[in-house]
């Protein structure tokens, strides 16, 4: 699979040749038109919910649906347990490790920060990234703790690439809870995942933020249809748009 930025040969058809006078100059422009129609960016797609509500399911149907549909794409999750970071956030959600509340919600957002190189890198060759989870859960989790303000959370997160999309799979964290069975992990309570709720509510009052809701109680495919079109409505609107700045 090629990057968004291969030249295909539809792309160069489009295209108006040289003219006639063979000018040095319109070589150039026609070299800068058929570099920004192939050069596109990927699209920043983030799906987020409480736990079980079908984000690495769809995460895992999207990607397939856009490489069937030769669109470069690629996954990514938070946190990403691979790293040296991951690796302290992996032990404290297993509860091998106890941390001090304000330092997780750093080490999460570090978690975040140490992935943007690669993340810019992926969207500037053309890939589009699908991203199960980010900072909107990391702020929800810490934020449905005692003490911790919203705008506290939000904080160590300012300034990240901004998602083009957000998708809130939402469906009520009971009906949830149903589909597995919690496991052992940190968070893992009926409570906790209604105080997540509720944060998120309060999250999606930001319109800086594209947010769309889905209504994941219904079954896979379905859910999934409406996630493919928002997905490529998405994609269409992020090529000719710089990578923004979340909540700056
Ligand atoms: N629309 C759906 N209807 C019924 N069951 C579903 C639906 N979507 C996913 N499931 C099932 O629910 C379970 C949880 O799905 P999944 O792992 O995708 O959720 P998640 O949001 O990624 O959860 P977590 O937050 O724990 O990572 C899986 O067994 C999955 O097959
Ligand atoms: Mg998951």
């Amino acid at each position: 699979m090629g990057s968004g930025c291969d030249l295909r040969k539809g792309d160069v058809q489009g295209l108006p040749g040289p003219t006639s006078s063979g000018r040095k100059d319109s070589f150039e422009n026609h070299y800068a038109n058929l570099k920004a129609m192939t050069c596109r960016r990927g699209a920043l797609i983030v799906l987020e919910g409480v736990d079980k509500a079908g984000k690495t399911t769809q995460c895992n149907k999207l990607i397939q649906a856009l490489l069937e549909n030769e669109q470069p794409a690629e996954m990514m999750r938070f946190p990403e347990r691979t790293t040296m970071i991951g690796q302290l956030i992996n032990s404290y959600l297993e509860k091998k490790s106890n941390l001090e509340d304000h330092t997780v919600h750093l080490l999460f957002s570090a978690n975040r920060w140490e992935q943007v190189p690669l993340m810019k890198e992926k969207l500037e060759q053309g890939i589009t990234l699908v991203v199960d989870r980010y900072a909107f859960s990391g702020v929800a989790f810490t934020s449905a703790k005692p003490g911790f303000t919203l705008d506290w959370c939000k904080n160590p997160d300012v300034g990240l690439p901004k998602p083009d999309l957000v998708m809130f799979l939402n469906v009520n964290p009971s009906e949830a809870a149903r589909r597995g069975h919690f496991g052992t992990e940190r968070y893992e309570t009926s409570v906790f995942q209604r105080a997540v709720q509720q944060r998120f509510e309060e999250l999606m009052k930001d319109s800086s933020v594209n947010w769309q809701v889905i209504d994941a109680s219904r079954n896979i495919e379905d859910v999934h249809a409406d996630i493919k079109n928002h997905t490529i409505e998405a994609i269409t609107t992020a090529m000719t748009q710089p990578i923004g700045h979340l909540w700056k």
